[in-house]
Order: structure tokens, then sequence, then C-alpha cells
């Protein structure tokens, strides 16, 4: 049933409805469900996205919004976002506010995104490192999803693992949502996703469980999983000699995104890599950074 429609059984006399989002001026919306967001409403919950992750929804991003939120208005059991909002902002909701945050976060990913940055990383970070005679190679997949991209960083060491076998090879995958990092430690995916892994990699590295498959635990060892929210202090000193930040600056404004260019500049070796998403170039010289092809930037020394 609608609630926003709901009226009050025949046995008690209808209660009268808390003041809806119309009558307190606003434009209510229901986007054909049954809730009702006031921009009012939806400015508290942009703002609040804005304050904990740094993300900027714009109007577009409205139905999105309402629909991912109103699985969490069912799941309290809340029937308006106004409670909702109220709830995440008292003590008792910060576990429903790890809710709010994995939902309004965008986890869209693939195996080998961008695959020239792997080819990159193999032939000008990975083995010229390896040949140089280092002994310990850190890469950090930074905004890292379900776990797509760090399994294919892992996936591009192994190829060239001959002339890494005493290299220290290990990879950081952190994000701020706690079910995407739940997916990337289990390393178990749809065998429709495992598609855009290129066959010559494949060899011990997954196993085929029905309709599914599985990393191995030798693959799965590579990657450590962690939660941390970019805006915040990280508790790593690095150096990485690669950063991926691929497809998470999108989100954020001008300020946030500069603030976190310079940041991973200056967590990366002398001359380290820094792989951005494809929309996502930096504009003019940077101080730090210099490119290096299709958003691929080496740290200047
Ligand atoms: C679109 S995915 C990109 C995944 C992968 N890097 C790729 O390019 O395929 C963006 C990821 O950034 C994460 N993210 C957004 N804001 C973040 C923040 N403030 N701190 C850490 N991760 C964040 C989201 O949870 C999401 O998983």
């Amino acid at each position: 049933m609608n609630r926003a429609l709901q009226t009050g059984s025949a046995a008690s006399p209808p209660r009268s409805a808390p003041p809806s989002a119309a009558s307190r001026g606003e434009d209510p919306a229901t986007y054909g469900g049954e809730f009702v967001m006031s921009d009012a409403e939806f400015n508290r919950i942009t703002a609040k996205v804005f304050e904990i992750a740094g993300i900027v929804l714009k109007d577009h991003k409205r139905q999105m919004v309402y629909t991912r939120l109103s699985r969490r208005l069912r799941a309290t059991g809340l029937t308006s976002f106004g409670q909702y909002m109220d709830l995440i902002d008292r003590p008792e909701g910060a576990g429903e506010l790890v809710q709010f945050t994995n939902a309004v976060t965008t986890n869209l990913t693939s195996f080998f995104r961008e695959g020239h940055h792997f080819t990159h990383l193999r032939e000008h970070v990975l083995e010229p490192l390896a040949k140089s005679g280092k002994t310990r190679l850190r890469v950090w997949s930074a905004g890292c999803s379900t776990g797509e991209e760090p399994y294919s960083i892992a996936l591009t060491a192994r190829a060239a693992a001959r002339s890494m076998a005493s290299v220290d090879f290990r990879i950081l995958a952190t994000d701020l949502d706690t079910n995407v990092l739940a997916t990337g430690k289990a390393g178990v995916y749809p065998e429709a996703r495992a598609a855009d892994i290129p066959a010559e990699l494949r060899s011990g590295a997954l196993a085929k469980s029905g309709d599914r498959v599985e990393f191995s635990s030798q693959v799965r060892a590579m990657i450590a999983f962690r939660k941390l929210n970019l805006l915040h202090p990280w508790p790593f000193r690095g150096p990485f000699d690669a950063i991926f930040c691929r497809n998470v600056l999108i989100y954020f404004d001008a300020e946030t995104k500069a603030g976190l260019v310079r940041r991973f500049a200056e967590a990366l070796t002398d001359d380290g890599i820094l792989y951005l998403g494809h929309s996502e170039s930096l504009l003019g010289e940077h101080p730090l950074l210099r490119s290096e092809g299709r958003t691929i930037y080496r740290r200047r020394r």
C-alpha cells in the first residue's frame, strides 16, 4: 500500500497525518514509489553525502537517491526521509550511517577496465622495477569497489612474475563502502563478469565453481582489503610505486579532487605512477606530476 496515502482503520478514527511536504509548501515527489521526498529532504541528503564522502550529488541523481534510500526506509521501518536523516544523525544511528554510505556510493567497475593502464603497469612499472633489483613493490587501488581492479593488478603482477620472483609485492585495496569490500575479500564473481579477464592470465589464478569463478588463495593473499575514507587521514605512509584512483574523483568537487591528487602524488615513490579514470585528466601542468599518456601521471623527481 502507498504509505503516503495510508489512513486509519474503521475502528479508530483516522489520525491526522504528519504535515506532508506539500503542506509545508515544498515540492513533493514520490518518483512512482511509496514515499515522498521533498526538495528540503533531498538537499539534506546531498549535504550529508558531501559531508561524509565528498561526493557531490547533483539534481539529476534525485531518482537514484530516492530508489536507493527507499530501500533503507523499508529496512528500518521509517516512513519519511526526514525521520531517516534524523536517525543517522543520532549516536544510535551509527550502524545505519554505514548503510546510508553504502547506499549512496556508485560502485560500477569491471575486470581490466581501461586495459591500457594494465599494459602500462606491466611494461613501465613492474618489469623495470623488478629488473632494477628493487625488492619491495607496493600498489594501491584507492576506491577499489568490489575488487575487480585490485584483482586485475594482481593478475598483471603474476604475468610479470618471472622477473618478479624475488620481489615482495603487495596490493592495498581500499574503499569507503563496506559491502563492496566484503565482495572483494571473498574473491568470488559471476562467470559472466570474469569474461573480461584475458585467457592467458587465468591459469592457476581462478577456478570455476558452477556459474561463478573463485580466485585462488594465493592470488587473494596478494591483496589487503581495508575500509578507508579518502577524505580522512591515511593510516599508512607508503610510498607506493603505483596508485590507481580511477572513476572516483569524478564524484568530487574541484577542490576535493585537487587536494586528493596532491596527496596521492606525495604518497608515490620518486617516479611512481598515478592512474586516473578516463574522464579525470588533470588540466594544465601539475607541480608534482607529469603526464605520461592517457590519464597516466608520473611523479616528478
Ligand atoms: C565507480 S567506483 C570505481 C571502481 C574502480 N576504481 C574502477 O575504476 O573500476 C567508485 C568507488 O569509489 C568509492 N568512493 C567514493 N567516495 C569515496 C571516499 N570518500 N573514500 C573512499 N572511497 C570512496 C565508492 O564506494 C566506489 O566503490
